[in-house]
């Protein structure tokens, strides 16, 4: 690529048609990294795709005196904790605002150094992102916290010991923060309102290939008997299934085709009942799931995003766009971040009709009711998109935009392009296999 490397321009109005991989999930891949800290032998993981937030943890890790390096297999990383120690501040430092993962080295650092320094959290701009849970739980497991101007600066006096929590609302990385502490701390732990997400159980397979005792009950509560020591493991990832859904929206939205490699059904069955009920046709073939626009209208449907196995936040952008095509009002209600609609203003500088409120339009009241979120939309279509200068908010915001300008008339401009970069594995090369017409400006 040449020219201006953040902005991308678009020339939209071709079906992608194609195929393309999937690898790792990007919401697994950074964790099980983590975890590889807590064992006394290396570990080795496969299928880690080539994201921002991947390189991200591998220097806070060699930071911390883990050798990483990439195994024989293509995606393979092997990564041994026999040296683990303490990692200067300032260097430390130099990762803040780049990624959520650092939250969770809290628990592995607490038990190999006994402290642990977190830097600025990154992230996606899509709601206050608060960490009083993560905290909460690190001092119910006995740890000191103390904010500093540069950081967090946590301590562990004692062993970190076994306890009780039930998580106000189950929250993705404060059940992995607790995973991540609880397996090495001294006695049992119970989780109740835990998160269950595929990526999270994918967790508890590299923690138990380690050496750590966890079950999952059905009413999602996690019990967790500290050991007290754990190897290392060998792990392929699970697909990510969040970027699969995302290609899948693309090729509905263009009314095209793609065959997502590596797409995984078991993941993603609430995402293709949704996709079915859009009007988007899918088949399910052995090493992954071929997408595309059968023709004919879309069809508008109300859909509430929630918790697994509800309908995964991180789907939602990217419908969206698709939406936009169908025929009808519909309604999206989202439960699981307060600000996850504001990408939809530059869809309707598109062209497209979406409203948003600040009430609870699905079918459960949720947290954000009672607050002044504009966390509802009646997207109303069909509208023709045409193209704009937009600049990407967030992550899943952004691969959305990338989605309307490819569905629109003519030639957008992207800005902020590099922001994809931290979980679209490759996207530059996979757009123009499928056809995309893209440049950089
Ligand atoms: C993970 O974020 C994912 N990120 C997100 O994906 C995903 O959207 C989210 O889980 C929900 O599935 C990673 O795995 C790196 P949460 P996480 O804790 O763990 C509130 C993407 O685009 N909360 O489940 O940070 C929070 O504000 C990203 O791939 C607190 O109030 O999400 C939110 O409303 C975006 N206090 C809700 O819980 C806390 O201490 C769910 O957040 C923690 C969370």
């Amino acid at each position: 690529m040449t020219g201006n490397e953040d902005v991308l321009l678009v020339h939209g109005g071709t079906p992608l048609e194609g195929e393309i991989r999937v690898r790792g999930a990007k919401n697994l891949v950074p964790k099980a990294m983590v975890a590889a800290l807590l064992g006394g032998e290396p570990s080795r993981l496969r299928n880690v795709p080539d994201i921002r937030d991947v390189r991200v943890v591998r220097g806070l890790l060699e930071l911390h005196g883990v050798t990483v390096r990439t195994g024989s297999e293509a995606g393979e990383l092997v990564l041994d904790p026999s040296n683990v120690e303490s990692a200067d501040v300032a260097d430390i430092d130099a990762h803040a605002g780049s990624s959520r993962i650092p939250i969770l080295f809290c628990g592995p650092l607490l038990h190999r150094l006994g402290h642990a320094f977190i830097p600025g959290l990154g992230g996606c701009d899509i709601g206050g992102r608060p960490i009083d849970f993560h905290f909460d739980v690190l001092r119910q497991f006995g740890a000191t916290i103390e904010k500093r101007p540069e950081g967090q600066y946590l301590e562990a006096p004692q062993r970190l010991r076994g306890t009780k929590i039930k998580l106000p609302y189950p929250s993705v990385g404060t059940t992995e923060q607790v995973l991540l502490t609880a397996v090495l701390a001294e006695g049992v732990t119970e989780l109740s309102n835990a998160a269950v997400e595929p990526e999270i159980e994918d967790l508890i397979c590299v923690l138990q290939k380690m050496g750590a005792i966890i079950s999952l009950d059905t009413d999602r509560t996690i019990r967790i008997t500290g050991v007290d020591r754990l190897g290392g493991y060998q792990h392929r990832a699970l697909p990510d299934r969040l970027e699969a859904a995302s290609w899948a929206c693309a090729a509905l939205a263009t009314e095209g085709s793609v065959y997502v490699h590596g797409a995984s059904q078991r993941e993603m069955l609430t995402f293709l009942n949704t996709y079915r009920k859009v009007g988007g046709a899918f088949a399910v073939e052995d090493d992954g799931i071929r997408f595309w626009h059968p023709g004919g209208p879309l069809k508008a449907i109300a859909l509430e995003t929630d918790v697994h196995p509800g309908f995964q936040t991180d789907w939602q952008q990217p419908l969206v766009v698709a939406l936009t095509q169908a025929s009808g009002l519909s309604i999206v209600h989202e439960t699981v971040y307060e600000s996850r609609l504001g990408f939809t203003e530059a869809l309707n500088q598109m062209g497209a009709h979406i409203q948003l409120y600040r009430e609870c339009l699905g079918g459960t009241p949720c947290r954000f009711g009672q607050r002044n979120f504009l966390h509802s939309a009646v997207v109303s279509g069909p509208t023709k998109l045409q193209a704009s200068e937009l600049v990407i908010p967030d992550l899943r915001g952004g691969f959305s935009y990338l989605i309307a300008a490819l569905a629109a008339q003519g030639t957008s401009r992207v800005h902020g392009i590099e922001l994809i970069n931290r979980g679209y594995e490759n996207f530059m090369e996979k757009l123009p296999g499928l056809g995309a017409k893209v440049e950089a400006a």
